[in-house]
């Protein structure tokens, strides 16, 4: 199988990976996928996504090798398509990052190897959605019911996109706080409903007292088509200590990382701030899909 979407997968499914990462996690469980190669294809730049999946391969007994677009042929003018038809050939599955919409799903109709997406442009990030789900779960013991508050350019974080997806399957209470212009699209809020049911309120300004999970994103300006538009917004979009005066105290602060200047470093030290634990179980998470899809 290959994972392009949060779509692709059922609650079940989605129950069955969180299962395995939590054995996994717990040494339970160590799948040997010795003799397999992981290729990682990333076009756009990546610290967490990259190495976690490199690391997860190496913990399953793996090998990967990196395609390096600076140092490739892309730079002689082949195109992704070609890359791709190459690629499939060296490795077992694909690990696929890239600034389009559909590119990902583009690589999984080029290859008979199954492909992971790793982030296309902002419409998906399916294994952030996972490592999302399993840090809550393993912060709070649960998902459904549970107040969530998502926070910060909704209109163009791939990783905000996927991760409504995930929390409405599992019947968590939705929050959206984004400043002016950068809301959700809500054609997808839409679609969101259609299946699951939403739970939903969406804001401009920072109301945080009744989360459980507040998860922050940075403004992607990358994805703005003025730059100077992201820049504005950027200087004045931060969450300050203050602004978590009235939070529960168990509040659990995500973010799927990298940060700038959303979060003031002040929270960084806070006992709620829990993005580099997040960051880490993209290990063990990252481990149960590639088991998961290689095995489908
Ligand atoms: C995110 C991404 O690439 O979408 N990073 C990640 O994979 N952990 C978030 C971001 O870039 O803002």
């Amino acid at each position: 199988m290959d994972l392009i979407s949060i779509r692709d997968l059922s609650k079940k499914e989605v129950e069955e990976i969180l299962q395995s990462a939590t054995e996994i996690s717990k040494k339970e469980k160590k799948p040997n996928l010795s003799g397999k190669i992981l290729a990682t294809l990333f076009f756009e730049p990546s610290t967490r996504t990259k190495l976690s999946f490199q690391s997860a391969a190496m913990r399953l007994n793996m090998t990967y090798i990196d395609f390096l677009p600076e140092l490739s042929s892309l730079k002689k003018g082949e195109s992704f398509a070609d890359t791709i038809r190459t690629v499939e050939g060296y490795a077992d599955i694909l690990a696929v990052r890239h600034a389009k919409e559909g590119s990902a799903r583009l690589a999984a109709d080029m290859s008979k190897k199954p492909v992971i997406n790793g982030g296309d442009g902002g419409n998906q990030h399916p294994t952030q959605t996972l490592i999302d789900l399993f840090s809550i779960k393993m912060m709070k013991g649960k998902i459904n019911d549970l107040n969530v508050t998502l926070l910060g350019d909704l209109k163009h974080a791939r990783t905000m996109r996927s991760l409504v997806y995930g929390l409405a399957m599992f019947n968590a209470n939705i929050t959206l706080i984004s400043p002016q212009g950068l809301e959700m699209d809500p054609n997808y809020l839409k679609e969101v409903e259609k299946k699951f049911g939403l739970n939903v309120k969406i804001m401009n300004e920072p109301k945080i007292e009744n989360a459980d999970v507040l998860y922050v994103c940075r403004i992607q300006a990358e994805r703005f088509a003025d730059p100077y538009e992201a820049q504005s917004i950027m200087k004045k979009f931060r969450i300050k200590k203050e602004d978590l005066k009235d939070a529960k105290e168990d509040l659990a602060i995500l973010h799927p990382l990298p940060k700038v200047n959303e979060i003031d470093p002040e929270i960084d030290k806070m006992p709620q701030a829990k993005y580099f634990e997040q960051a880490h179980y993209g290990v063990p998470l990252r481990m149960a899909v590639i088991d998961y899809v290689l095995k489908k």
